[in-house]
């Protein structure tokens, strides 16, 4: 039984989202994770990840392990009490570690999505991000659920936090350059630095959060009616307010400037910051010479994708 998840980018609206602002997160298809799930000869649930250097049976690992514990959660559904299936779980990634394009979800989606197969549960894409967003809380603290909500279903959405998902369509594709600073960047740290900001100054984070929250709302109308080239300015604008919440870093602003003096309409960073990803828009002509010019500006890898 196989399964796979995307991995996934934030256009606009990370971190103002967690404080029920407008996001806009798409699926990036070039990378994934993938599960595989084999009854097994060996005694028990053998799970082995070598992303992260796992091979354990499930029993040996810390009930809040993140791998672990989504695991005993889908067993908990069985009617019959686990008897110990003896079954080996593959799990392999092209998506990097904590680097603000959803690994973690991903992992988490593929394997309920696997598991549910495998065991027959018929599990819904409502139910499946609803787990999902139960192991997002363990380990991200206080998550929006963006990156669940985008990768269980696999489509371009417009988030609020706690409202009816929302997907939206795509007027005219565009093309993003994603590339990452190499630099691991837990999420959960920088969402607890802003929220220190705004526990400090209210007043003055709201209004960011408005200011963020206003863009995400243009970026789909542009989105949506085929006009993604007024995204450039909106990156641009989103860059700036994510950098006075202080989660940008030297090396994203580095090659935010480097994408904008290679052609690019536009940059910012995507997901948590502090280290991670940034995107840049650009005309498909001009992806690659972008994406050369991130390399030489010290990306440690590039990623064109169509957006559509
Ligand atoms: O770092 P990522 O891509 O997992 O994105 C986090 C997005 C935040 O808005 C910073 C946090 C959240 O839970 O929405």
């Amino acid at each position: 039984m196989k399964s796979s998840a995307p991995g996934k980018i934030i256009l606009f609206g990370e971190h103002a989202v967690v404080y029920n602002r407008p996001a806009l997160a798409v699926p990036v298809n070039q990378v994934q994770v993938d599960v595989e799930i084999l009854d097994s000869d060996s005694a028990g649930i053998w799970i082995h990840a070598p992303i992260i250097d796992l091979h354990a049976e499930l029993n040996s690992l810390q009930s809040d392990h993140a791998i672990g514990s989504v695991i005993l959660k889908v067993l908990s559904l069985l009617d019959e009490s686990p008897s110990s299936p003896n079954i080996q779980i593959n799990i392999s990634s092209t998506i990097p570690v904590a680097s603000g394009l959803g690994s973690g979800a991903a992992v988490s989606v593929a394997l309920i999505c696997a598991l549910s197969s495998f065991f027959s549960l018929s599990l819904t894409d409502n139910q499946i991000n609803e787990m999902v967003f139960e192991s997002e809380k363990l380990h991200h603290g206080t998550p929006s659920g963006i990156d669940n909500t985008v990768i269980t279903f696999n489509k371009p959405v417009y988030f609020i936090k706690g409202q009816p998902i929302e997907t939206f369509t795509v007027g005219k594709p565009f093309t993003i350059v994603i590339a990452d600073t190499g630099i691991p960047a837990p999420t959960k740290e920088s969402v607890g630095d802003v929220r220190k900001l705004w526990e400090k100054d209210k007043n003055k984070y709201e209004s960011i959060f408005d200011e963020i929250g206003q863009i995400s709302l243009i970026a789909r109308r542009s989105i949506e009616s085929g006009q993604p080239e007024m995204l450039g300015d909106l990156m641009d604008h989103n860059h700036s307010l994510l950098q006075q919440l202080t989660v940008s870093s030297p090396e994203l602003d580095k090659l935010v400037l480097s994408a904008r003096d290679a052609g690019a309409l536009g940059a910012k960073l995507s997901g948590g910051g502090r280290g991670g990803n940034m995107i840049a828009l650009v005309n498909q002509a001009e992806a690659n010479q972008v994406a050369e010019s991130l390399i030489k500006a010290g990306a440690k890898n590039t990623i064109i994708t169509e957006i559509k």
